[in-house]
């Protein structure tokens, strides 16, 4: 008689999936063979990805034999759409390679969706790289979802030396407050913007919020009246005719990444970077981590640019940003921002980055969870952007 694996789909445990998990997810890699093999290494915390959510759930799915052969993790939060919409986000689905094409990822998803249901959740969304044929296949093709985004992921490493910053141009940290007033009254209306954009501002891995213009913008902006008067909240806001902001998140003090295979240009680019570096130390090369240690990244998100000389003042921002990656005490770093080109014109060339390390296509796909959503999706999947698009770092 033949053997049949009973599968049992319940909530992770703490005190007995720990170690289990945490295993699993550094078996798993993501991502298609071809492209750079990634691992994620959650050092010692496999929820970590979730736990800065405002409601979240991890689902595993275990053998009679209490092997742990799936996980599934999902988060619950309220943002913008074409209305403040309840969201779920299902993210870090992951198979046993041992165990695949057995139907559990579909559980799994199957289990979360339920979740979902139980917690009045409008929308499931969720992200996968365009060349990632399971996934899609599995969300689009067997639960219903459609793509309706395909933002770029730009990843570029920290740089040998610091880059000197223009003469012309001031960078400012905002305080937590400033940061707040300028999202809301800018990106309020960005798709995802999320309604509790306050927390991830004042979350302990958020670094700060920058915002840059130019010195010599003072015909609408009197710099001499100092910071309070630049974002004055009482006075209404005074801002220069160009300007842009972004804020970082700390990802790395989360979970860090292993590339399993670097491909062949990683590896030319990584050792011919070395020589020049050591050749002509005055020639700015940026530095790849190193490759057999797990490294962490910067997250840029809420990237925000207005007026018509801003594209330079993101370039001057990503690479202040570059400095303090380098800066860092822990210096194997990459740092990482997700954009859609077209309607708020960020385009990735403003943003700087290696091509052999960044996706140019990640799928955002979506499904309704209710019947009077399913207008919205269709509507999602058949219309361009016309928004910026809100990447929230908790969900990267
Ligand atoms: C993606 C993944 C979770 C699928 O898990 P799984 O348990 O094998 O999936 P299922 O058995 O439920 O497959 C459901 C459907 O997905 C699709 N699918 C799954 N694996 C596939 C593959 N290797 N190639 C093509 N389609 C695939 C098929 O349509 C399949 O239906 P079918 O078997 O009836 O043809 C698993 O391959 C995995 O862990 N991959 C690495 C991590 C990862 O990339 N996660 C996704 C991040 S978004």
């Amino acid at each position: 008689m033949e053997f049949v694996e009973e599968i049992k789909i319940r909530s992770y445990d703490v005190l007995i999936d720990r170690a289990k998990v945490e295993d699993l997810q550094r078996r798993c890699e993501v991502g298609p063979k071809e492209h750079v093999l990634l691992y994620t290494d959650t050092m010692g915390d496999p929820i970590c990805r979730i736990r800065n959510s405002p409601i979240y759930n991890m689902l595993v799915a275990e053998l009679n034999n209490n092997e742990i052969v799936g996980l599934i993790q999902g988060s619950i939060k309220l943002v913008r759409l074409h209305k403040q919409s309840k969201v779920g986000y299902i993210l870090g689905l992951r198979v046993s390679p041992l165990h695949r094409r057995k139907g559990i990822g579909s559980m799994l998803v199957n289990h979360l969706e339920q979740w979902f249901v139980s917690n009045n959740v409008d929308l499931s969304y969720m992200a996968t790289e365009k060349d990632n044929e399971a996934s899609i296949n599995l969300f689009i093709n067997k639960h219903g979802y459609i793509k309706f985004r395909s933002p770029s992921i730009l990843v570029h490493p920290g740089n040998n030396r610091l880059n000197k910053p223009s003469s012309n141009i001031e960078i400012m940290k905002l305080d937590v407050c400033q940061a707040e007033f300028l999202y809301r009254k800018f990106m309020g209306l960005a798709e995802f913007f999320p309604q509790d954009i306050d927390k991830i501002l004042r979350n302990r891995l958020s670094v700060g919020t920058w915002v840059a213009y130019y010195k010599n913008d003072g015909s609408l902006l009197d710099f001499d009246g100092g910071d309070d008067k630049f974002f004055g909240l009482d006075n209404g806001i005074i801002i220069p005719k160009s300007w842009a902001m972004l804020s970082v998140w700390n990802s790395g003090e989360l979970f860090r990444l292993r590339v399993g295979k670097a491909p062949f240009s990683c590896l030319c680019y990584a050792k011919s970077s070395k020589i020049i570096h050591k050749v002509m130390p005055c020639f700015d090369v940026p530095k790849l981590p190193e490759f057999d240690d797990p490294f962490g990244f910067y997250f840029m998100y809420g990237v925000h640019k207005q007026g018509p000389s801003s594209g330079k003042l993101v370039t001057t921002l990503c690479r202040f940003v570059h400095n303090l990656a380098t800066q860092s005490q822990d210096f194997n770093k990459v740092v990482v921002t997700e954009v859609i080109g077209g309607c708020d014109q960020l385009k990735p060339h403003l943003i700087p980055h290696l091509n052999f390390l960044s996706c140019s296509e990640d799928w955002w796909c979506i499904k309704a969870m209710k019947k009077e959503e399913v207008k919205t999706v269709y509507e999602l999947g058949n219309t361009s952007p016309t928004r910026a698009l809100f990447v929230d770092p908790r969900e990267v």
